[in-house]
């Protein structure tokens, strides 16, 4: 994991030195050979055709909203959790319990009200659980519209207010549960979420602690939720059962339901949304759970927006091998053979249609192909026309700076890997979009 970390942080110095970082963690990983080198150069892209969003298996082709919603969007969902992401088991906890613990009314020098509600997976008070965190603006009528999106390092990180309960679970980094978050990295986070700024426009914020639903490491699914749906005598998932990213998007959807539950959040206005390993996460929750009214995918990249077949950047041997507990086993059936995958990412996508998506690149974050996240959501695009949206009301890609807002929205700012004010703004002008007729 931190090899592919330094390989992008390589890349924001340069491309060469990024190829070198990823090589040495391709062999780092025991993967027998010379690595193929890292490519960035889009005339080395291979020649691919994409799987068409709107034919059907049998080999019709979709012509009406009633086709895509009753037999081509389950069979792509199908086909994600087999190949992709795997599926999440039918069952499990039995009960899924919500107990709010704090309340303070006058947060953020009185901008927000904060609420967090501890939403236990399994009976009995130390089962595992999530702490969610939600920030509602004072200033705003009831009910508001909230961003929910989980986060990397613990809620304590995404501001410094002393009232966040620290993590417990996991600190990121280590490969064993256990070691427990300091004060030290309160607030650690608070460029990615600009509080400010998003109350001021009227939005809540809702976040969960990824280590919380399972801890980000390769450890044959022993810790996390994993365990608790596992059959009599289960081990680890089986070969078409979720990964890591499959249980942090239940896990974005057991936060939904304690939105819901709560009469100052507008249940019909909740945005998903998610950076990087957390993007592709924002997508796959977006893309199975209908009641995310809206879904940002920010620099997600391989597994996420990127279109894998371009094989640009990091490529799905490269994710298979450096984080083998994100997608489902089936997946490394695709390592170095993307066109013989049945599914690629804008189909993704399409699984979001006709709900407003936004997907964000940056310039520097060449690992994370950002031609290939916007072809991608150029690919979904006929999904988007034919339910009668506008879709993407644009041919080429945009330069630089310059966001592109229809049912689909899409930008590329300057900049790396992050998820800045700039990105922030963007969402919130979409949402203003797209929230403001349903008020
Ligand atoms: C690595 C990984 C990416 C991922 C990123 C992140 O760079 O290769 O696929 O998006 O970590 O989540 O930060």
């Amino acid at each position: 994991m931190a090899g592919a970390i330094a390989a992008r942080r390589g890349f924001s110095r340069t491309a060469a030195a990024c190829g070198l970082l990823a090589a040495a963690c391709w062999l780092a990983s025991g993967v027998q050979g010379a690595a193929p080198p890292v490519n960035y150069d889009e005339s080395k892209v291979p020649a691919y055709t994409l799987p068409d969003p709107l034919m059907t298996e049998s080999g019709k082709k979709v012509a009406s909203a009633e086709e895509w919603r009753a037999v081509r969007r389950p069979e792509i969902l199908r086909l994600f959790e087999t190949h992709v992401y795997g599926k999440t088991p039918a069952g499990g906890p039995a009960a899924v319990t919500f107990e709010r613990f704090d309340t303070e009314a006058r947060a953020l020098g009185g901008a927000a009200t904060r609420k967090q509600v501890r939403v236990r997976f399994a009976a009995g008070a130390e089962g595992p659980g999530m702490d969610v965190l939600i920030y509602l603006p004072n200033a705003a009528a009831k009910p508001v519209p909230v961003f929910l999106g989980l986060n990397f390092g613990g809620n304590h990180t995404i501001a410094a207010d002393p009232g966040i309960k620290l993590a417990t679970v996991w600190k990121r980094g280590e490969v064993s549960a256990g070691a427990v978050a300091d004060e030290a990295s309160r607030g650690a986070a608070a460029s990615r979420w600009p509080l400010e700024l998003i109350l001021g426009r009227g939005y809540g914020v809702a976040t969960a602690y990824y280590g919380d639903i399972d801890p980000d490491f390769d450890d044959g699914f022993q810790n996390g939720v994993h365990p608790l749906f596992y059959r009599e005598g289960q081990r680890r998932p089986e070969p078409d059962e979720w990964g890591s990213i499959g249980a942090w998007a239940w896990g974005l959807s057991r936060a939904l339901d304690c939105l819901l539950a709560d009469k100052e959040v507008d249940g019909a206005r909740v945005a998903v949304l998610g950076h990087s390993r957390l993007g592709k996460t924002a997508l796959w929750a977006g893309a199975r759970d209908e009641r995310f009214a809206l879904v940002v995918s920010n620099n997600s990249g391989c597994g996420g927006a990127a279109l894998s077949r371009r094989a640009f950047g990091e490529t799905v041997a490269r994710i298979n091998t450096a984080f083998p507990h994100w997608f489902c086993g089936n997946f490394t059936r695709y390592n170095d053979r993307e066109a013989f995958c049945p599914v690629d990412q804008h189909q993704l996508i399409a699984l979001v249609a006709p709900r407003p998506v936004y997907v964000a690149s940056a310039e520097k974050d060449q690992w994370a192909d950002p031609r290939g996240e916007f072809l991608a959501l150029k690919g979904a695009d006929p999904v988007y026309r034919l339910l009668g949206t506008e879709g993407l009301p644009c041919g080429a890609m945009p330069a630089l700076d310059t966001p592109v807002q229809g049912t689909m929205g899409y930008h590329i700012r300057r900049g790396g890997h992050d998820v800045t004010a700039y990105d922030w703004e963007r969402y919130l002008d979409f949402a203003d979009k797209h929230f403001r007729k349903r008020s």
